[in-house]
C-alpha cells in the first residue's frame, strides 16, 4: 500500500480568537478533507459534567463520570458538523460561556488528554476523505508530530480580542477579552501553543482578512504535500 493511500493529516494548533475553528474548517471544505475540531471533545467533556454536577475540581470524580458517561460523536465532514454524547446533540451548547468556563480543570487532567488524544488519532486514520484538517491546541506536538503539515496560526492578542469580541456581541469587549486572556493563561500552563515547534510553519493572520488567511494555510499545505512527495 503506497503512503498515499493513508489521509494527509493536516495539524493546526493557535490560541483562542486565533481563527483555527473556521480557518480550518474553511480550508476542509475547500479541500475536500475532513475536519476535526479536537476542542470540541474538551467541551463536550465538560458540558457532561456540568449537566451531571459533579465537581471538576476532582479528578477521580472527573474520571469515575468520563468512563461512565462519555459516549462522544462527532461529524467530521466540514460541511456536516455536529457533536453528540450519547443521543443529546450538544453541537451549539457546549460554546455557552458556562462550559467554556469549565473547561480548563478538566482540560489539564492527564488521563483525559491522554485518552482524547487517542480517540483524536482514531478518528483521523479513519477519515475516508484524502485528507483530514485537524484543529487545537496540541495537534502539532502532542496529537499528531508526525502530520504530514503542520501549522501554528497566530495573531497579535488585540486582534484576536477584537474578533472573539465581535463573535459575541451579547458580551462587552472588555469582558470577552478578559475571558479570552484567562483562559490563553490557563491553557498555556496545559501545553506551548504560542510558539511554533521545530518544522511547524507559522501562519500570522493579524494583517489577513479570513480569506487571504485560509489561502496562506492553503499554500503552506500545498507547498508541504509537493515537496513531500517529490520526497517519496
Ligand atoms: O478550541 P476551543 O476553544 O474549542 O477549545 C476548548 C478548550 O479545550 C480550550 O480551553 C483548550 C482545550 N483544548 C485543549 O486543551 N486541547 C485541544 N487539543 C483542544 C482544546
Amino acid at each position: 500500500m503506497g503512503r498515499h493511500s493513508l489521509p494527509i493529516v493536516v495539524a493546526i494548533d493557535g490560541p483562542a480568537g486565533s481563527g483555527k475553528s473556521t480557518v480550518s474548517k474553511a480550508v476542509a471544505q475547500k479541500l475536500e478533507y475532513a475536519f476535526l475540531d479536537t476542542g470540541a471533545a474538551y467541551r463536550a467533556l465538560a458540558w457532561l459534567m456540568l449537566e451531571e454536577k459533579v465537581d471538576t475540581g476532582n479528578v477521580d470524580d472527573v474520571l469515575v463520570a468520563a468512563r461512565r458517561d462519555f459516549r462522544y460523536s462527532i461529524g467530521t465532514n466540514p460541511h456536516g458538523y455536529f457533536v453528540k454524547v450519547g443521543e443529546t446533540d450538544v453541537t451549539d451548547v457546549i460554546r455557552r460561556p458556562e462550559v467554556t468556563a469549565a473547561v480548563a480543570p478538566i482540560a489539564r487532567i492527564p488521563e483525559v488528554r491522554a485518552h482524547l488524544s487517542e480517540l483524536f488519532r482514531t478518528i483521523a486514520r479513519q477519515t475516508d476523505r484524502p485528507g483530514i484538517v485537524v484543529e487545537g491546541r496540541d495537534i502539532t506536538t502532542v496529537v499528531a508530530p508526525d502530520a504530514e503539515v503542520r501549522i501554528l496560526l497566530t495573531a497579535d492578542e488585540q486582534v484576536r480580542m477584537t474578533r472573539r469580541s465581535a463573535e459575541i456581541p451579547t458580551e462587552s469587549a472588555q469582558k470577552v477579552a478578559d475571558a479570552l486572556r484567562t483562559r490563553d493563561q490557563a491553557d498555556s500552563r496545559v501545553v506551548d501553543f504560542m510558539s511554533a515547534a521545530d518544522g511547524v510553519t507559522t501562519v500570522d493572520s493579524t494583517h489577513l482578512d479570513f480569506e487571504q488567511t485560509v489561502d496562506a494555510v492553503i499554500d503552506v499545505i500545498t507547498t508541504r504535500t509537493a515537496r513531500n512527495s517529490h520526497n517519496d
